[in-house]
């Protein structure tokens, strides 16, 4: 008797699993279950469902951003990259809202005939969305999602199928227990029957900003070099920045909050004031031009408004100032200088 109970208890088990990789014809494999693979639990799950209400929804309406970020997460994973690359890219963050939202048990993928996994199960069903989303004079699109069952999230067809991406690069992520973007990048394309759609990718919830970073710049859409903006005092100036490593920290250094950095003139001919960490440096002797600006021992920033010639490594330079207007700007007095993304 007791062997027959114990053989039940196998088949149930085994039934239980399999049918998770058969909820529908692109579904993960057995192996990449999210019951093995997850690392949130289901309290975690609880505390990050958002909750938005029908009011704070209609602040997210109209954008003239030409980068948007539009994200559907519900649990933070997702929205967690997706803040991310919004940081990255300067780029106003949107979170597709369910009008209806998912709760902890709405997402239990261990119950086959709970609401993610019935919809995962039904191809026609659209979830509606409680917020309107504008993509007026959107050019590039960051759209994430966390993998269902193998492909996106239902949500995400009545999103994409509810407007127009003509003119739009959509650039697809998402984040997943263990499976790969696999066919759902494709299958929303073909939904939304417009647009410039790029392969997608997926990425773990604890991507490293680095890795982000190398692909945007990847994806050509958008140059990271363009974004980072020079004030001196309250003046924004116009920089043609260097592509190099030391660049791309400091691009990092700026994305997460602004950074200001408190200058000195110096020698009668630059400002210069430290970074408060170290950059990758690769000096080269340089005679500089004003306008020109620098790195100088690894950790320290300098603008010229005249010329001098050490071992520096070139950071970028001014290119909408004359030597004079340099002049008036930086010879005056110390300045303080502002890095920030767009
Ligand atoms: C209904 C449901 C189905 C899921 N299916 C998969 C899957 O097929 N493969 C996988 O690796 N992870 C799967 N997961 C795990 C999620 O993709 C993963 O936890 C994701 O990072 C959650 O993102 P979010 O917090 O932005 O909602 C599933 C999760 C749920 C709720």
């Amino acid at each position: 008797m007791k062997k027959l109970i114990s053989l039940i208890l196998i088949l149930v088990f085994i039934f239980l699993f399999t049918g998770y990789g058969n909820a529908t014809a692109q579904a993960t494999p057995a192996s990449e279950t999210p019951a093995q693979t997850e690392t949130q639990t289901a309290d975690q799950e609880t505390e990050n469902i958002t909750e938005v209400g029908p009011e704070e929804a209609e602040n997210e309406e109209e954008s003239d951003n030409t980068t948007l970020v539009v994200v559907f997460s519900a649990t933070g994973t997702t929205r967690g990259v997706a803040e991310k690359i919004a940081a990255l890219t300067g780029a106003e963050l949107i979170e597709i809202v369910p009008a209806q939202p998912y709760t902890t048990e709405d997402l239990n993928y261990n119950d086959r005939t709970t609401r993610a996994t019935v919809e995962q199960n039904t191809p026609d069903v659209r979830p509606e969305i409680a917020n309107e989303i504008s993509l007026d004079g959107c050019t590039t699109l960051y759209l994430g999602y966390p993998i269902w069952w193998g492909q996106s999230p239902r949500i995400l067809s009545t999103f994409v199928e509810s407007h127009n991406f003509t003119g739009i690069t959509v650039i697809p992520f998402c984040t997943s227990g263990s499976s790969d973007i696999g066919q759902s990048d494709d299958t929303l394309a073909a939904q939304a029957e417009s647009g410039n759609w790029l392969q997608g990718r997926r990425f773990p919830g604890s991507v490293p900003e680095d890795e982000l970073r190398a692909w945007i710049k990847e994806s050509g859409e958008i140059n990271l070099e363009k974004s980072l903006r020079l004030s001196i005092n309250d003046t924004e100036v116009t920089v043609d920045w260097e592509e190099n490593e030391s660049v791309d920290t400091l691009i990092n250094l700026a994305s997460a909050e602004p950074l200001t950095v408190q200058m000195s003139m110096y020698g009668g001919f630059e400002q210069v004031g430290s970074l408060g960490s170290s950059l990758p440096r690769n000096d080269v002797q340089t005679t500089t031009q004003a306008g020109d600006i620098v790195l100088y021992s690894g950790n320290q920033i300098v603008v010229f408004y005249g010329s001098n010639s050490w071992a520096y490594t070139r950071l970028g330079r001014i290119t909408n100032m004359s030597a004079e207007d340099m002049t008036n700007l930086l010879a005056n007095g110390d300045v303080v200088i502002t890095l920030s993304l767009e």
